[in-house]
């Protein structure tokens, strides 16, 4: 019996009391770009990740734009990043006219392989003048960006281990990762610029917003300042250096503060669906899941699994209205950053880009339709 109601991949769960805030933003006029839910949000995020100040965007990227310039990147910098990520973490890197360097993924965990990293700053970097440099070409690099890929993390003791050798900063890209913690501590607390995402697919959605969180007074009132176009005064247009309008707007920042209410609600059904996707799933053909190390507790934010089998699953899911989709394509896939410098062996980003999709996992799916994809996956391919 093919399944005639769909079921989307990941979708926003309003369910609080985000009515209720809009609706006051709307009452009071409050809809734009200053208002109590932008702080009030701002301030429930920070406080959420365990992080002294959080400033508002547009979106993810716009603060991955923002984090990048303020952690000193320039043009014609390179900065570091693993191959397999949404194409938002490349591109923000792009804007500032800086390079995109690519690390391989591990096969396992899915996140940057910290042996190519480790191996490539030791062989194929020097230090001169307090920067580091790309032997290959005398060009500096100029930030590493870690990306949380789907929530999971890597091994961030190592991690830290191998960067903290080099004058490397370090801009973390935790947009999947609201809620994931390593040894307890949140991700987004591991360099001194994070950001976050509230797209529509994340496990907290404002329709589209970012966050950057910081614990550093200082860059939080730049981070703030180049967010809102720079206006250096009050009384006046005056514009002290060259801003962004990338604020998120007060009736957003409502939605989010509804949404943040029901954050902990959020993980917690995640885990819920995870368990039982990987109960129902273990043992199904060659179905495989992302590792997981001890250290990490995952948000679960988008669930993904494995297998060679992976179009004729897609195809199967897809035909019975369950939106399943194949992983990002790796970065040096895409024309804009395939003749970027690419650390690799195996190429494993290209066998995890072949070989994972991830199927539905909204936090307001039920338990039937769980059954259903789970019923599905068996039917293509079980
Ligand atoms: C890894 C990664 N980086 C950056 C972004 C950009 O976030 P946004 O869509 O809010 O701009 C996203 C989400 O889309 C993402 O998944």
């Amino acid at each position: 019996m093919s399944n005639k109601h769909f079921i989307p991949l990941s979708v926003p769960n309003i369910a609080g009391n985000e009515w209720k805030y809009v609706k006051d933003c709307l009452d009071t006029g409050w809809i734009s770009s200053v208002g109590s839910y932008v702080t009030q949000f701002e301030q429930m995020v920070a406080d959420f990740v365990g992080a002294k100040y959080g400033v508002a965007a547009v979106n993810g990227t716009a603060a991955l734009h923002i984090a990048l310039l303020l952690s000193g990147v320039k043009q014609d910098d390179y900065v570091i990043l693993p191959n397999l990520t949404f194409v938002a973490s490349a591109n923000s890197i792009k804007y500032l006219g800086a390079e995109p360097l690519l690390i391989d993924a591990d096969p396992d965990l899915w996140q940057m392989d910290l042996d190519l990293l480790e191996e490539f700053l030791e062989n194929e970097t020097d230090e001169k003048n307090g920067e580091l440099i790309y032997i290959k070409d005398g060009r500096r690099i100029g930030a590493i960006m870690p990306v949380h890929i789907l929530g999971n993390m890597c091994d961030m003791d190592r991690f830290l281990s191998i960067v903290k050798k080099y004058p490397l900063p370090i801009v973390e890209d935790a947009t999947e990762s609201l809620g994931t913690k390593y040894k307890g501590i949140n991700a987004g607390k591991f360099s001194p610029l994070a950001c976050l995402s509230f797209n529509g697919n994340k496990i907290i959605s404002t329709g589209g917003g970012g966050c950057i969180v910081t614990d550093d007074e200082a860059l939080a009132k730049h981070a703030k300042h180049l967010t809102t176009t720079a206006k250096a005064r009050n009384d006046e247009y005056y514009h002290d250096e060259v801003g962004y309008n990338y604020r998120l707007v007060n009736v957003l920042a409502a939605i989010g503060v509804g949404q943040m209410e029901l954050l902990p609600s959020f993980i917690k059904r995640k885990k819920e669906y995870v368990a039982f996707y990987k109960k129902e799933l273990t043992g199904v053909a060659d179905i495989r899941f992302q590792k997981e190390l001890p250290e990490v507790d995952t948000n679960g934010w988008l669930f993904t699994i494995q297998t060679d089998k992976q179009q004729q699953l897609l195809d199967h899911l897809n035909a019975n209205n369950i939106l399943s989709r194949r992983f990002w394509m790796p970065m040096n896939m895409l024309p804009m950053y395939k003749d970027c410098v690419y650390v690799q062996k195996r190429d494993n980003s290209k066998y995890i880009y072949n070989t994972c999709l991830s199927i539905p996992c909204s936090t307001n799916i039920t338990g039937e339709e769980l059954s259903i994809v789970v019923r599905e996956i068996k039917e293509a391919i079980g």
